[in-house]
């Protein structure tokens, strides 16, 4: 998949599954916007696009802003062009029964896993459609199709992503831009380091590939959807989860 001549801002590439995609994308030929909020990691990513032979710039936002977003897709524009494609892959996991669960847990979930993706997509929509061609696709998660017990505002969020995607795809598809959504089970990144050995297992177990996921698994198929290839490709959701969904 040739990517060259693409700008591609992936949110939440200073960490797993975003980094593994960013650096994908360098090696595919596109210029990369490496985004985050730890500068020191962000810059590590950089200097690993960098070393690939990529363009990469790294700029850090929260993505829950409406208004950090805006500044940093300008800086973005300013440094390497509007943005050609835009993977919505920042997030956050915590799982708490929703008898305890907080207002500002339920909030700030639904603010970083949501309305970051509402954030990020308005602020390069308008640039895609000027150009002709778009690629927005959005890391969602399996919680979002099949729910998990004690994770109600994970699965709201990611549910709400779905929707999104079915609904931005339709709306966009004239102009030339395609919507996905890749919905990993578990993969082996920091975001699972919450998780015990114990609880591990157990989920393991319920994989019918019997292992969790790698990060290169979940990056092959966002470089699928971000090229000309899958032009015809929009409004999907693929699960890509060892069997845990079939
Ligand atoms: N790994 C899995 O098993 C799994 C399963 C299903 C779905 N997912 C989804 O995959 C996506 C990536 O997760 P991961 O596993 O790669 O986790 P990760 O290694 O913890 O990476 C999460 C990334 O999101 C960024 N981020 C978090 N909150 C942010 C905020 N408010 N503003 C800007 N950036 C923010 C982090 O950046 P900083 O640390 O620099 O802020 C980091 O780069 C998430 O949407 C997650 O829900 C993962």
């Amino acid at each position: 998949m040739d990517l060259s001549g693409k700008t591609a801002l992936v949110t939440g590439s200073s960490s797993g599954i975003g980094r593994g995609i960013a650096l994908a994308f360098a090696q595919h030929g596109a210029n990369v916007v490496i985004t985050g909020r730890n500068q020191e990691r962000i810059a590590q990513v950089v200097r690993e696009a960098e070393a690939s032979g990529g363009t990469a710039v790294g700029l850090s936002a929260d993505v829950a802003s409406f208004g950090e977003v805006q500044a940093m897709v300008e800086q973005a524009r300013a440094a390497l062009g509007p943005i050609d494609i835009l993977v919505n892959n920042a997030g956050v996991f915590t799982t708490r029964p929703l008898h305890d669960m907080t207002e500002a847990e339920w909030d700030d979930m639904l603010a970083v896993d949501l309305k970051s993706v509402f954030n990020c997509t308005r602020a390069v929509i308008n640039d895609m459609r000027a150009s002709g061609w778009g690629r927005i696709v959005c890391i969602t998660g399996l919680v979002g199709n099949v729910g998990y017990a004690n994770t109600a505002h994970v699965a709201a969020a990611k549910a709400g992503v779905h929707g999104f995607v079915r609904a931005l795809a339709r709306e966009v598809i004239d102009a030339g831009i395609t919507v996905n959504a890749i919905t990993p089970g578990l993969i082996d990144t920091p975001i699972l380091a919450g998780i015990s050995e114990a609880q591990m297992a157990v989920f393991t177990q319920e994989i019918p590939a019997g292992r969790i996921g790698t990060v290169e698994e979940i990056t092959a198929a966002t470089v699928y959807f971000s090229s000309d290839a899958a032009a015809y490709t929009t409004g999907q959701i693929l699960n890509i989860s060892g069997g845990g969904v079939i």
